[in-house]
């Protein structure tokens, strides 16, 4: 039986299925089996986040007034460490009141951010693939998305000549995200400042998801929009502390940059949520200020998982250009079968969880991603099970 009260929203019509969510329900039966899954499936760091940010977590809690509603705009002194963090990262001077703004998680700002500034029909700007919250907070907030498919063949960069003249003039905001997930792309620091030129020129707003920035490897360094001149006038950022510091459970990250966005997204929030349990807040803040050696150890972890699967898969046949950055490794599939159909084939014959590429968009077609959130021991159990089903390229 059907009752009006029932029939959802239309906004949520306009979402295609979750695919993690599908994901789930598959490895619930996997293990209802009694399968024994390797997960590789979702960007969900394995271990914990460092020691002294569990000790900044408890010395909060013994606080009285960490209790409480935390500020609207996050804690003074978290915010101060954002800044000072960019600062010290990037040479880049943001003013803690206006320029920064915690969030509980950074995929709870992208979406907010897309209900903060787009009315029905406002196009937007979405490469595909992309992180799936780049595209489902503005089909929340009823935008008419323009896919900007991208390829192996340009580098998974986006080709601003490829956007119709009439499209980039109508766009109000184009989100992007390097170091890329799910694909791993990096853009060089000629690439930010053509899109800085191209969106100040179509007055797009640009909204940079800078996700993996500490997750970079063979001496690359990421580049931050907000250094780049001009970035700032039309831009923010948005950064989290779940990758880089094993935080993904805590919910925190938070926005940079223009302070007229980020205004519009704070008035959102402010009538939405309380922002962060500030005990979590003081424990970032530990985390933002760890000594580099701890960032090298996480870089040193991915790398030597990203060679070691990369070597073991090549002795399965399988072809894969090393990543620069980020947890993840990006695959084609076999050329007979789609990403769907290849990640449910592994996880049935062997237990591995890929992410198909689809998820991230029809862009992501033909591609599966590997997290690399499993030890090497765990990894080379994956290399054996796959070896056992032939499931090679050979
Ligand atoms: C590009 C990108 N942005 C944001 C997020 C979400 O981060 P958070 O845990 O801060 O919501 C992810 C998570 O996988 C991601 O890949």
């Amino acid at each position: 039986m059907s009752l009006s009260w029932m029939r959802r929203a239309d906004r949520l019509k306009a979402l295609p299925p979750y695919v993690f969510a599908r994901l789930d329900e598959l490895k619930a039966k996997a293990r209802e089996q009694g399968l024994d899954l390797i997960d590789l499936g979702m960007g969900n760091p394995d271990g914990m986040a460092p020691q002294p940010v569990i000790e900044g977590a408890i010395a909060a809690l013994q606080q009285p007034q960490t209790h409480g509603y935390p500020p609207f705009e996050g804690t003074a002194s978290f915010r101060q460490a954002i800044t000072a963090w960019y600062h010290r990262c990037y040479r880049v001077d943001l003013d803690p009141s206006s320029e920064a703004l915690p969030l509980i998680g950074s995929k709870e700002g992208l979406g907010h951010l897309a209900l903060a500034y787009i009315n029905p029909g406002d196009v937007v700007l979405v490469p595909s693939p992309s992180y799936p919250a780049h595209f489902r907070g503005p089909l929340i907030a009823g935008a008419d998305l323009y896919p900007i498919i991208l390829s192996e063949e340009k580098d998974w960069l986006i080709d601003l000549n490829s956007i119709p003249e009439n499209v980039a003039k109508a766009a109000k905001i184009l989100y992007f995200n390097y170091p890329n997930n799910p694909t791993t792309a990096t853009a060089p620091r000629a690439f930010f400042e053509e899109i800085i030129k191209w969106a100040t020129h179509y007055e797009i707003m640009l909204v940079h998801d800078l996700c993996y920035a500490e997750l970079a490897f063979d001496g690359y360094q990421p580049t931050s929009l907000l250094e780049i001149p001009g970035g700032k006038d039309i831009g923010v950022e948005f950064h989290t502390l779940s990758k880089t510091y094993n935080m993904a459970g805590w919910r925190v990250g938070f926005v940079v940059g223009n302070a007229k966005i980020i205004q519009g997204l704070r008035t959102l929030k402010t009538n939405l949520d309380y922002g962060i349990f500030s005990a979590v807040q003081a424990a970032a803040e530990t985390a933002l200020n760890l000594p580099d050696s701890y960032i090298k150890q996480v870089q040193e972890r991915y790398q030597t998982r990203r060679d070691f699967l990369i070597k073991g898969l090549g002795e399965l046949g399988w072809k894969i250009k090393p990543s620069q950055a980020t947890m993840y490794l990006w695959v084609k599939c076999p050329s007979d079968t789609n990403s769907t159909d290849f990640a449910l084939d592994v996880l049935q014959k062997t237990g591995i969880v890929f992410t198909p590429g689809n998820a991230f968009g029809e862009g992501g077609e033909g591609y599966v991603r590997i997290s690399l959130i499993a030890d090497c021991d765990r990894l080379g159990e994956a290399l054996n099970r796959l070896k056992q089903a032939g499931i090679c390229y050979r």
